[in-house]
């Protein structure tokens, strides 16, 4: 099976992105409800958290683990890398997401000035500017951290003043930073569920950017050039959904993530 793990429901619009790309793999998904949101936790707590994720789901049979998550990618994913797993299983994998949307950035952007908005975690981490950076030094990043954004949404309050209110205030201070700006990721996958109050907010002229797809084509890549690990992958297409927190509650507030109803399963990992 494919693991997929983010601090809460913000990883399912990747997930959903592979179901539609990939459907036909085994699929985990993991929120850690319970402890999430991760945004605003130190180095050390996210990295623990994540790497304790990243055992459970290796437990349960899944040999890749995608980390849906920008600040378990920015906080957590390299000492995993490098450290721990070798010393759990050497020939699984864990990836993440900022790597493969740095990948593409150039496609987006005339002006070279591109905008990261993120919790405080993966902008403090800097992990967009150094992966840019290493490809392509001739555009510049500029960065915002949003910190109203993930619990407005893990809440589901989207399409109301308040969102309205914090996306104006998010953007501006981003904007004013460097005003030829003419794309953002949205560097939180919590973020595409306010696409509609970005798009009212920012009209036309920037580019809004979305990792599901282009993470979802990444590994639709990784599959195609790793077939010793494609191999090792079931392929029945299931989803098994897993909470640390109350199921029921997951189930409600995925089906708003996800666009289909779902039912989970909690359990622990710590
Ligand atoms: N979904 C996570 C991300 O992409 C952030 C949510 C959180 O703060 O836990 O960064």
């Amino acid at each position: 099976m494919i693991g997929v793990f983010d601090s809460g429901f913000g990883g399912l619009t990747i997930l959903k992105s592979f179901l539609e790309k990939m459907p036909q793999y085994d699929y985990v998904f993991l929120g850690d409800n319970a402890r999430a949101p991760y945004g605003g936790r130190s180095f050390e707590t996210v990295y623990q958290y994540t790497l304790q994720a990243v055992k459970k789901l290796f437990s349960l049979g899944c040999p890749l683990i995608i980390l849906a998550c920008n600040t378990a990618s920015a906080k957590a994913l390299r000492t995993i890398q490098q450290n721990d797993l070798k010393k759990i299983n050497p020939e699984n994998r864990v990836l993440g997401i900022i790597r493969p949307t740095a990948e593409v950035i150039n496609q987006y952007t005339k002006t070279k000035n591109i905008g990261i908005l993120g919790t405080a975690g993966t902008v403090n981490s800097e992990s967009y500017i150094l992966e840019i950076q290493k490809l392509y030094p001739e555009i510049k990043v500029f960065q915002q951290a949003c910190p109203m954004l993930v619990p407005l949404v893990e809440n589901g309050e989207i399409n109301n003043p308040a969102a309205d209110y914090f996306v104006e205030k998010y953007t501006l201070k981003l904007l004013k930073q460097c005003p030829e700006i003419d794309a953002i990721i949205l560097g939180c996958t919590h973020y595409p569920l306010l696409i509609n109050t970005f798009k009212k907010i920012l009209g036309e002229k920037i580019t809004l950017i979305s990792q599901n797809e282009i993470v979802a084509k990444s590994l639709n890549d990784y599959l195609f050039r790793h077939k010793e690990m494609d191999f090792r992958l079931t392929k029945n297409s299931t989803v098994r959904f897993l909470t640390t927190d109350d199921n029921k509650v997951f189930d409600e507030r995925a089906a708003f993530f996800l666009g289909k109803n779902v039912k989970s399963e909690t359990i622990e990992i710590f």
